[in-house]
């Protein structure tokens, strides 16, 4: 119903005295994974980089065991610093330091090594720093070590500490250091005093006023950021780090969970290193500090299908057992009592008490391929085998449809496994397109887990269709059993995935419009969902069809690519493209009715004819040729406004797929499954579009490489749900108006004369934020009598104030 010929009022009939439909104690928690330096410069504490000379070129071609570590010679003082293998400290730490001292200077501090921190090391006076670290004197006399925390240029010393005397065999030193100045971007340096050589491992300086409190814990602010959502769950290691680029970058838990010397560390595939000290142990530490319910993530015993060269790899069937062992002993080690074998290693690490996992993931996003179905369904047999009381999240590949998730979905069903996890990364208009998927879903069938979820952007559309996608589950709480967004945490300057819930730097957390969503939903939630009838609700205008429609031409990242015989239906493009205009990138005709478009820097270029044909019907053309080794081209048509679009991609994603996608509000995703054709440099491509209305066609060199029907659902533009909470008696109605008109609303509950407070986002599409305070936050407020207006664009949540009334 359009905003003229809706009634001017819209009334919620929510049924109170309704048994209701029980639903899931766990929906929303959170996802985590080690990606934008989440974990290492991040959540976990830590403030050395490289603190076990582990760092090289597996994480980054540039790195090495000394990266973020530089000699120091002051004051007359000389040395070296190297690196070993010899003797090491454990050998799953192979590296160490070998600081040697020959002279040691007038102040007699020695020759030392000084750590630069994760984007330098934020300190606070007042507070006290726990440093530690392994050593053995190898020679000589320099058998005391002075550690400092001091500034940036070091003529400041803000705290100092002694650690010492050393022996000759490998020994762990502890003090502290009560530090004296603030500062934002200080530096850590050890020295030895005396002459000789000092090996040094595991070098670490760490607050003591970390989350609860907890040695070698978890960043207060960010886990407190984090606990503030009251998840549910945490579900961990990933997301793509759980089954790694490779069999050997598989993360595999039992390396995670023993003493820090002993842990497996390895690269991060997103382009760095994981030192494992925020591990499994850590992980399922911070779920019951937080009072969430542990949701790992394991392997199906196969690697990532991203994995360069050969795909997609299974363990070898000689090394399954072991694996499928491996598994088991998770639940051993999180569930077993203290005496069992896995469980003494839990107690060992300061955890006697079992931590209750219910719940296990097996694989992530994997291809749903002969290689993945044995060694999950080995998996999945021996777990409920051996541990019935475990449920079992199965994987649904990477999208909300599409081949791997029908596979999966059926492997799912055929095997029995409980729940499913699926992925869906899309515009704000698909999530209020896709409301109403769940509410024909199997209910006998295999749950649901929608494991990653995000619309695209940190801003006001975003974040309110996610609302109203989260109301489309919780009115499906019975099937639709956990949630995440993804992905939750990105550091500054090192944001590898975008949109993120919270933001963060070394001294600062910003949560995003997005995160005061999830926390709206997670803090109001319901045991039971309650019949909810809308009336006169508003609807969304219908999509243009005809009209006018433009196009687009461009070259994808770091490409130089020429285009000709440009046709827009039967007209060709001008010759000097004078009415095109530049949306990004740089261009120039090339004189003979073609033109060249250069993109740097990572971003593509683009030219655009806004109005260039008449709607529904059409065909575009162009040849198009790339002349260096960037990606490959983007053509864009069926543009209606800016950022509204289709989107043919010819030899993206590193030059490796040609997808077909739609644009909404800027937002890309994809319509058709990735074709693996490449783009050759040099060569012509005729690359042709045939647009029916919304059937495409795309052709390369006459070939058809997409067809596509694009299929649209209304989308759910006023959502709304409405739960009752047993515990505390509570009716909590959830509203999410998207359109940009207030709706004023008639609450009729079955029980009457309530009073209701209040929780309002009023969060504007376009308003958006990232290393920044959001643009807006909740507003709490009390509501009297049973009218309600919610604003423009707006999440409201309404909860009675009257208590145990409950029929
Ligand atoms: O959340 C970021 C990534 O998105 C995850 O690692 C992966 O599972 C998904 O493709």
């Amino acid at each position: 119903m359009t905003a003229s010929d809706r009634p001017a009022e819209t009334v919620i009939e929510v049924d109170t005295s309704a048994p209701g439909t029980a639903i899931s104690p766990d929906l929303f928690g959170v996802f985590f994974e080690d990606l934008s330096h989440a974990a290492d410069g991040g959540l976990y504490a830590e403030l050395v980089q490289n603190r076990s000379f582990e760092y090289g070129p597996a994480d980054r071609p540039e790195w090495h065991a000394l990266t973020a570590w530089e000699p120091l010679e002051r004051d007359g003082a000389a040395g070296s610093l190297t690196v070993s293998t010899i003797v090491p400290l454990h050998p799953a730490n192979p590296h160490h330091a070998v600081l040697t001292t020959t002279a040691t200077g007038t102040t007699g501090l020695g020759a030392g090594l000084r750590n630069e921190g994760f984007d330098g090391i934020a300190v606070r006076a007042g507070e006290t720093y726990d440093v530690s670290l392994y050593a053995r004197l190898a020679d000589g006399s320099a058998d005391r070590l002075v550690a400092l925390i001091e500034s940036r240029d070091g003529s400041r010393v803000y705290g100092r500490a002694e650690l010492g005397p050393l022996t000759g065999t490998w020994e762990r030193y502890a003090t502290e250091i009560a530090c004296e100045e603030t500062d934002p971007d200080a530096r850590f340096t050890v020295t030895a005093t005396g002459t000789g050589t000092v090996h040094l491992d595991l070098v670490s300086l760490f607050p003591q006023a970390t989350f609860r409190g907890r040695p070698g814990g978890l960043r207060a602010d960010l886990a407190q950021a984090i606990a503030d959502l009251k998840p549910k769950f945490v579900r961990f290691p990933g997301g793509c780090v759980a089954h790694g680029l490779g069999l050997a970058n598989m993360y595999r838990w039992p390396g995670t969970v023993g003493p820090l010397p002993a842990r497996r560390q390895m690269f991060n595939l997103w382009g760095y290193h994981q030192s494992m000290g925020l591990g499994y142990f850590e992980y399922f530490q911070f779920c019951e500090d937080i009072g969430a319910k542990p949701l790992p993530v394991v392997p199906a015993g196969v690697c990532c299908q991203n994995t360069h060269v050969t795909g997609q790899v299974g363990l070898p069937d000689e090394e399954m057992q072991a694996y499928v062992d491996e598994v088991l002993a998770l639940v051993e080690w999180a569930n077993g009592p203290a005496d069992s074998h896995w469980g003494a290693v839990r107690a060992a690490a300061g955890h006697p008490e079992p931590f209750g996992l219910e719940y296990l993931g097996v694989g992530n996003e994997d291809v749903i391929s002969d290689t993945f179905r044995e060694r999950f369904a080995r998996i999945h047999d021996a777990l409920r085998d051996h541990h019935p009381e475990i449920t079992v999240i199965g994987t649904v590949g990477p999208f909300p449809a599409g081949e791997d998730w029908e596979k999966g979905w059926a492997f799912a069903r055929e095997n029995d496994v409980p729940i499913v996890d699926e992925h869906s990364y899309k515009s704000p208009r698909w999530f209020l397109e896709n409301t109403r998927r769940f509410d024909t879903m199997d209910r006998e069938g295999p749950h649901l887990y929608i494991g990653e979820y995000g619309s695209g952007r940190n801003n006001g559309r975003s974040a309110l269709a996610e609302a109203a996608y989260m109301i489309a589950m919780e009115r499906n709480g019975d099937i639709v059993r956990l949630a995440s967004y993804a992905p939750l945490l990105a550091k500054r300057d090192h944001v590898q995935w975008s949109p993120d819930l919270i933001y963060f730097d070394n001294t600062h957390v910003w949560p995003t419009l997005n995160y005061h969503v999830q926390r709206m939903h997670s803090v109001n939630s319901g045991d039971t969902a309650l019949p909810v009838t809308v009336t006169g609700a508003p609807e969304a205008p219908p999509l243009p069809e005809g009209g006018r429609h433009g196009v687009r031409i461009g070259a994808g990242a770091d490409t130089s690519a020429e285009f000709t015989d440009v046709r827009v239906g039967s007209s060709p493009a001008t010759p000097d493209f004078a009415d095109w205009h530049r949306e990004s990138g740089s261009w120039e005709p090339d004189g003979e009715g073609g033109v060249r478009l250069t993109a740097s820097g990572g971003e593509e270029s683009a030219l655009v004819l806004a109005d260039a044909v008449d709607g529904p019907s059409y065909t575009f053309s162009v040849r198009a040729r790339k002349t260096n080794d960037g990606e490959g081209f983007v053509i864009g048509f069926a543009a209606t406004s800016p950022g509204n679009r289709y989107q043919w991609t010819v030899g993206g994603w590193q030059n490796r797929f040609t997808r077909l996608q739609r644009v909404d509000d800027g937002v890309a995703q994809d319509l058709t499954e990735p074709v693996g054709v490449p783009v050759e440099t040099g060569r012509w491509y005729d690359l042709r579009v045939e647009v029916e209305g919304r059937r495409v066609r795309c052709y390369r060199d006459g070939l058809l490489i997409h067809d596509c029907e694009d299929v649209r659902s209304a989308p759910e533009v006023f959502a709304v749900s409405a739960v009752r909470d047993s515990a505390t008696g509570d009716v909590i109605v959830k509203i999410a108006n998207t359109t940009p008109e207030p709706v004023t609303s008639r609450l009729r509950l079955t029980r009457t004369g309530e009073r209701f407070h209040r929780t309002t986002l009023t969060a504007p599409p376009d308003v958006t934020s990232r290393f920044e305070p959001a643009p807006a936050t909740p507003a709490e407020d009390q509501l009297s009598g049973d009218v309600c207006e919610f604003p423009p664009y707006s999440f409201t949540v309404l909860r009675t104030l009257t208590g145990n009334d409950q029929p």
